[in-house]
């Protein structure tokens, strides 16, 4: 039976799933949405331009905020995607952090297990992947294993909570970015407070799901992209609601708020981007070395050989969310809970043929 059959028990979002998810043959994705002027779906979004401070916006990278393209689509009532906002040789700053800062601790990731209290992943890897770019495959480095790396307040994988009694400060930069942008989408009292940040093979995708552990659903998700370009799907309250297919390349940010922000979703194929060369145009200029009030530091080009390395065949998606809502506080059961150490071999971006499920958990495979 053919992928795009819906089979006996399968919802109207399985099934689309399982369509942009399929290699052989590959899906046709004319019916992709595209972000660009034209496209019929979309509405141009108008942003509060005057929110953010052009010296605000460069220290973290982005464009003057009047640069920015952003759109609605129709039919989801907010939802916003910005169209890489980011300044010329700035995302590379923020891999960089993703791969060489992020993972480290207080930070979790799905490698903790797997390495002793102080590991450093790019340490451990830098050498190794620098060394593939120019000489072909060999074992996987322990960056590649790289699943899911929680910030600020972690989530918890088996209880799907977060918890008062788990959490690290959340990365400064990280928080600037996401006050900048939220801002930008008029929400003045957005507070990054949970991070998930998903590392993505060309084989990965992640499963249908909402997200909806955080306690305040009235702040937007947000949600930036980087690497190689995937298919998002956006559904509706129920997954019986058929998704609409959009694409995502390296320098977008998807905002879910409101009527949005409670969607099913998923992230079913990363493909290459479109253009033809190994990494996207905006990735394949040099770092940009400005330091002028900066608050990410450079990305060095022996780093960025790194990073490019790890990136022509992988997608980094950061999540942002916060918690609780102003004044809030956590339920009083989370006093009590002790944080089991299992998060070590379990992660949600699956690398294999298995469909998506709700946060699905799987073991690291070599
Ligand atoms: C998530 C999520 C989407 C993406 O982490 O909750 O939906 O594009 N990510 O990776
Ligand atoms: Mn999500």
């Amino acid at each position: 039976m053919s992928a795009a059959v819906l089979e006996q028990g399968e919802d109207a979002f399985r099934k689309i799933f399982r369509l942009y998810r399929r290699k052989n043959p590959p899906a046709d994705l004319s019916g992709v949405l595209e972000y660009r002027p034209g496209e019929s779906r979309l509405r141009g979004a108008e942003l509060c331009v005057g929110a953010v401070t052009d010296q605000d916006a460069a220290r973290v990278g982005l464009q003057p905020l009047h640069q920015w393209s952003a759109y609605h689509v129709d039919g989801y009532p907010g939802f916003l995607f910005i169209v890489n906002p980011f300044l010329p040789g700035w995302q590379h700053r923020w891999v960089r952090q993703c791969l060489k800062r992020y993972p480290r601790k207080p930070n979790v990731c799905n490698l903790d297990l797997h390495m002793s209290l102080d590991g450093d992943l790019w340490g451990l890897s830098h050498a190794q992947l620098r060394k593939k770019s120019s000489q072909g495959r060999s074992e996987k480095t322990l960056l590649e294993k790289l699943r899911w790396v929680t910030l600020g307040l972690h989530y918890n994988w088996d209880t799907k909570k977060y918890y008062r009694e788990h959490q690290s400060p959340f990365p400064v930069d990280l928080a600037e970015l996401s006050r900048c942008v939220s801002l930008a989408c008029g929400f003045q009292n957005f507070k990054a407070e949970a991070g998930i940040l998903n590392y993505y093979r060309m084989d990965s995708s992640l499963g249908i799901h909402v997200d909806e552990s955080e306690l305040d659903h009235s702040s937007p998700l947000l949600s930036f992209c980087f690497g190689q370009s995937s298919i998002f799907l956006l559904g509706g309250l129920s997954r019986d609601v058929a998704p609409t297919p959009m694409m995502m390349h390296s320098g977008d940010i998807m905002v879910m708020s409101g009527a949005s922000r409670l969607l099913y979703h998923a992230v079913p194929r990363i493909l290459r981007h479109p253009g033809g060369g190994v990494l996207p145009p905006c990735l394949s200029v040099s770092p940009s070395s400005d330091e002028r009030d900066a608050l990410l530091e450079p990305c060095s080009p022996a780093d960025w050989e790194v990073c490019e390395s790890y990136l022509l065949s992988s997608r980094i998606n950061m999540t942002v969310r916060r918690v609780l809502e102003e004044g809030g506080s956590f339920p009083a059961e989370g006093d009590t809970l002790h944080i089991k150490a299992t998060q070590g071999d379990t992660y949600h971006v699956e690398d294999d043929e298995s469909e998506g499920v709700k946060r699905v958990r799987t073991t690291v495979k070599d």
